[in-house]
């Protein structure tokens, strides 16, 4: 069609689209272009403005590199990464989930170890951490050779694969559950730490006030074929971040009981104060699928 006036680019751009032959793509691409530029007529967009946001989008895929993903952190930051999630877990976003973001630091090769083996590789200085996990299927039923994967950042914030300081695999590993559906290990309670700001994300989060930092977690991934693979994330209450994740990561079901103690126990070979954590996770029915893992290559920048 000839367009005459600007409410006709979205009759032209319809009319287009809606000559895609797969459905599903025809439906995403229709609602896009109703909503986006309902947006532009909205915000009212001025041209200036519209340069600037082009600028930013080439500047997200100009910053990634196989060790970094600028576009995945800025969709955490928009909380679309966490929308995703949750519209697609949790009996399709009606219940609650403990399916969180994958996050950019998952190694697919991570070692695996035995029950009660220890994550900390090289040494690591921090409270230690005493965990016992409960894989259960959705009628309360153990889940036996799950494979479990278990990762987190340092008590300074730093992922191994960013930390020259740090072995390699330290604190990451790979466990499976036994005929109770249970596994145990050790490691060092981990802490929060900043996402970059360098960059389009930096920007964002500059302008809207934001700090930049995630709260303290523990990653876990469960698989095991006949379940929805599960990628779980599990937060430190006592974080000052957790009621701000800059990736609105955060939800209730994910907030962790991690338990301080004050004195040291000598039976587990733990100074004061160390932490124990009593984690039951729940499977949903569903396809059994891993990921592709974010990262390809050792980080040279701060985590996300
Ligand atoms: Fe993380």
């Amino acid at each position: 069609m000839i367009i005459e006036n600007q409410a006709q680019v979205t009759d032209a751009v319809l009319e287009a689209f809606g000559r895609t032959v797969d459905p599903r793509l025809r439906q995403i691409l229709l609602s896009l272009a109703k909503h986006l530029h309902g947006f532009i007529r909205d915000v009212r967009l001025t041209e200036q403005e519209f340069q600037q946001a082009t600028k930013l989008i080439a500047a997200m895929g100009q910053r990634t590199t196989p060790s970094h993903n600028e576009v995945v952190l800025m969709a955490g930051s928009l909380g679309v990464s966490s929308l995703v999630c949750l519209l697609n877990n949790g009996n399709n976003g009606q219940t609650e989930t403990q399916a969180n973001l994958l996050g950019p630091f998952w190694r697919e090769d991570q070692p695996l170890v035995p029950s009660g083996a220890n994550l900390v590789r090289s040494a690591t200085p921090g409270p230690a951490l005493v965990v016992s996990v409960q894989v259960e299927d959705g009628a309360g039923r153990p889940v036996e050779g799950a494979e479990v994967d278990v990762w987190h950042s340092s008590p300074e914030g730093l992922y191994e694969n960013q930390d020259p300081g740090q072995a390699e695999m330290n604190l990451r590993g790979r466990f499976m559950t036994d005929a109770q559906g249970r596994f145990d290990f050790r490691s060092v309670k981990p802490a929060g730490y900043p996402v970059p700001i360098d960059g389009p994300v930096g920007a964002l989060i500059k302008a809207t006030g934001r700090h930049n930092y995630r709260p303290a977690h523990l990653h876990f991934m469960i698989f095991k074929p006949g379940f929805k693979t599960l990628i779980s994330q599990i937060y430190v209450p006592d974080d000052p971040y957790i009621d701000s994740d800059v990736q609105f990561g955060v939800t209730r079901a994910l907030i962790g009981d991690y338990v301080r103690h004050d004195e040291p126990n000598t039976a587990l070979g733990v100074a004061a104060p160390w932490y124990a954590l009593d984690q039951r996770f729940v499977l949903e029915p569903g396809e059994a699928r891993r990921p592709q893992p974010p990262i390809r290559a050792k980080a040279t920048e701060p985590p996300a």
